[in-house]
């Protein structure tokens, strides 16, 4: 039985790879190596520069270099990669410097719906998650030729619930309105990244007392024994959530939490999906994919399919709800201008 015991981060100064990082730091005496990748070509500065050093005195490396400096990436056994949107084009070059410095698995930037349910694979805004499990297919069977072969490990969840209400997706928390994609009755799955952590804050504090979130699940998955030989053998799909409310039940929930009642205007999926089209017409790729998450949205494509596997982590013992964690969310500090407050 094999767990990954040493583990390297890129993009560890993002939401998702932040929260990951503080998890791994509560796990420390269960690795023998936990790394942040400090990419020198990417723009620096002093908030960033905080939470590189908090994560450095909490006791995790700091591996600087670039995406394709092997021997940055030398010495590790698994490469998590939590890229932004606007970053996850750069997995297969990275995946490509790790193999060359010996890394045999992988966890993609992943983290949001099933790309394999419904019309997701051929979504814009899923685009590069596609490409992404493409190409470790690929470097799979090339490998394999040479009795070699890499494994990875997928994270879906659906929604982080902390990001269900933003005005991104058409909710305006000054006016009570919002303007979203579908009917009442349509679903997304959702759970909490983890407690309130956003990062443009500029002071980070390692806070290691909730356990129930996204980033604590997937750190106990590097610690999931493989039931096969190697890491590069095993390639595993986690599915976690919390529940699936429709849209009618989230903004009965936004109601309590806020006091208020939202005015709700429900938009035909087929506006978005024109939306699409037009975009993708005059060559405006960030708002197709703008229109294709609002599309994913409006067609359930963030519903998480059963099971869940949220029950093989027994240490995770209560999962907040939706009411709970939005309510934190909503009236803290942190997400006042994420929520256009
Ligand atoms: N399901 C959901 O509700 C939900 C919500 C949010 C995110 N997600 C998913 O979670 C994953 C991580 O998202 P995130 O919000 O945590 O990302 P993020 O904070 O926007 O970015 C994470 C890191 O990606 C790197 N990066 C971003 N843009 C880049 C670019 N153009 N070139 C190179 N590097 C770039 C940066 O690394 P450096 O620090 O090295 O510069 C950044 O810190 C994504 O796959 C996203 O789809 C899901």
């Amino acid at each position: 039985m094999v767990t990954l015991n040493s583990v390297l981060v890129v993009g560890p100064t993002g939401s998702v790879g932040l929260a990951l990082c503080k998890r791994l730091i509560e796990h420390l005496p269960s690795f023998k190596r936990i790394a942040a990748f400090n990419n020198t070509e990417r723009p620096a500065g002093p908030a960033k520069q905080a939470i590189l050093d908090e994560l450095h005195q909490s006791g995790m490396e700091i591996v600087s270099g670039t995406y394709n400096d092997v021997s940055a990436f030398r010495g590790f056994e698994v490469v998590m990669m939590p890229l932004g949107n606007s970053g996850n084009f750069l997995q297969p070059q990275i995946i490509d410097t790790a193999i060359k410095a010996g890394i045999r698995h992988f966890y993609p930037s992943e983290f949001g719906g099933d790309i394999t349910v419904g019309d997701n694979w051929n979504q814009r805004y899923y685009r590069d998650k596609v490409l992404t499990r493409e190409y470790l297919q690929k470097c799979n069977s090339e490998l394999r030729q040479y009795g070699d072969g890499i494994g990875w490990s997928l994270v879906c969840i659906g929604r982080f619930t902390e990001w269900s209400i933003t005005p991104y997706f058409g909710w305006n928390h000054i006016n009570h309105t919002a303007e979203v994609y579908g009917n009442e009755n349509v679903r997304q799955s959702l759970i909490a990244l983890d407690e309130l952590v956003y990062h443009q804050d500029l002071i980070f504090k390692i806070q290691t007392n909730v356990n129930d979130s996204v980033a604590a699940f997937t750190v106990l998955t590097l610690l999931d024994p493989f039931d096969v030989e190697d890491s590069r053998s095993c390639q595993r799909t986690y599915r976690f959530s919390q529940s699936s409310p429709t849209w009618k039940e989230l903004f009965g929930i936004m109601e309590k939490v806020t006091g208020h009642p939202y005015r709700v205007t429900y938009r035909p999926v087929s506006e978005a999906r024109e939306l699409q089209r037009r975009a993708k017409e005059i060559g405006d790729e960030k708002l197709e994919s703008a229109a294709s998450h609002r599309l994913v949205q409006g067609t359930e494509g963030t519903l998480l399919p059963q099971p869940w596997d949220n029950s093989k982590f027994p240490e995770i013992s209560k999962i907040r709800g939706v009411e709970e964690v939005l309510k934190e969310a909503f009236h803290s500090e942190k997400y006042k201008s994420f929520y256009g407050l």
